[in-house]
């Protein structure tokens, strides 16, 4: 080999190992898992209640995630389901299995208008104290042509006999939080205190709460009461109100997230011990990006923690904290899967930009075929547990 020859297969030699190094660096880095690539940002997490998962599954939620929210098993109904009877075997295994395998738990939700059982707003309750049973479910007429209820009618409809006094149903509520909190104090590193008080449309100059459940037989106050008996049963627990399209607006400073304000500020001026506030972040292809980033913003010049709670984003379709959203194409075509990771990754740039007031961000379930979701692949696994695009570039971001 004459030395020309020589120099240059010494420069393909070393061009070749800084392609191979640059490589591994690249499979290094994508071997990350997500609560690795962002440690010391912001915790990662997922939604699961744990019955029914397979070991596969199992063992991604506690290598990948950080931290668990139970997605049924701590609201109110089924922790809950009649005033002398709590179900806490769903929610203690949780806690046990999370224990063992270093995983955190946020706990969701201490009060909601929804999933929430008739008896904390009866004023009777006849059932014998000794009972365990369930509320037998009622009959319902399905006429087709009776007129269509608003919400807050067909709550109505649910409560047997007289309303509760505002009294009563206070002193319910303030039995629930500190029982449930309470009972585990220290194992949960904090509560979502109320869920998605806000009403769907209003003027944006004020609260806007909805018109029924918890805002009608108590009032405003109920949410600082909650927010205060909370602290009393855990001073360490982090609390949060989680909501969903509150972001919607921030830019304009309009819609729901203007109520969102206007909500905090008399929380934080009425003393509540509140930590942070939840965005949902229940988002589609088209979500206003803008708006994500500036409603973290406006939450945090209030001094206030943010989460994004309950995150997904559909392949196809709409999405939205409420259920019965328009649910696209059965067939998703390839390039959603693009786009899709292209929203997680501009989502996961603008919470890297604020990584300074974020604490948590949790995916909506574990995976597409575990997904309230179902049939939006919304998630960043897909139904056999495989990383989709959106995980790889969400993995990127973290090292940029
Ligand atoms: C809301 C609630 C969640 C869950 C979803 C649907 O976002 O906060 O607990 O019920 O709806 O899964």
């Amino acid at each position: 080999m004459n030395t020309r020859n020589l120099i240059t297969n010494l420069i393909l030699i070393v061009v070749l190992a800084a392609n191979l190094i640059g490589q591994d660096k690249t499979d290094n880095a994508s071997q990350k898992t997500l609560k690795e690539a962002y440690a010391g940002k912001f915790l990662i997490g997922t939604a699961s209640d744990l019955n029914g998962l397979s070991e596969a599954e199992l063992n991604n939620v506690k290598e990948q995630y950080d931290v668990l929210t139970p997605e049924n098993c701590m609201k109110p109904q089924p922790l809950h389901p009649w005033e002398t009877f709590y179900n806490f075997g769903r929610a203690d295994s949780l806690v046990e299995w999370c224990q063992q395998n270093d995983v955190k738990i946020w706990g969701h939700t201490l009060a909601w208008h929804a999933q929430t059982a008739p008896w904390f707003f009866q004023a009777e309750n006849p059932i014998n104290e000794e009972t365990t049973s369930l509320p037998k479910p009622r009959r319902r007429n399905w006429d087709p042509n009776a007129p269509r209820l608003t919400m807050a009618e067909y709550w109505r409809r649910s409560i047997t006999g007289e309303m509760a006094s505002r009294e009563v149903a206070l002193e319910r509520l303030e039995k629930h939080i500190k029982t449930v909190v309470g009972r585990y104090k220290g194992q949960i590193i904090g509560w979502d205190v109320f869920n998605e008080s806000i009403a769907d449309s209003g003027d944006c100059t004020t609260e806007n709460l909805r018109d029924w459940s918890w805002y009608s037989v108590v009032g405003p106050d109920v949410l600082t009461k909650a927010f205060q008996w909370a602290h009393e049963a855990d001073p360490d627990a982090q609390l949060y109100y989680n909501d969903y399209n509150i972001e919607q607006g921030a830019v304009e400073n309009k819609g729901k997230h203007a109520s969102s304000m206007v909500l905090l500020k008399r929380l934080i001026d009425e003393g509540a011990p509140i930590t942070g506030v939840g965005i949902q972040g229940h988002w589609h292809l088209d979500t206003d990006l803008a708006d994500v980033e500036k409603a973290i913003e406006n939450y945090a010049s209030l001094g206030l923690r943010v989460a994004i709670t309950e995150l997904d984003v559909t392949a196809t379709g709409d999405n939205s904290g409420a259920f019965g959203v328009r649910q696209g194409d059965r067939t998703i075509p390839e390039e959603n899967y693009q786009k899709q990771a292209e929203v997680y990754k501009a989502l996961f740039e603008i919470f890297m930009r604020h990584a300074d007031v974020i604490d948590r961000v949790t995916f909506w379930g574990v995976s597409d075929s575990r997904s309230w979701r179902w049939g939006q692949d919304a998630l960043i696994f897909d139904g056999e547990l495989n990383p989709k695009p959106a995980f790889k570039a969400i993995i990127d971001v973290s090292s940029k």
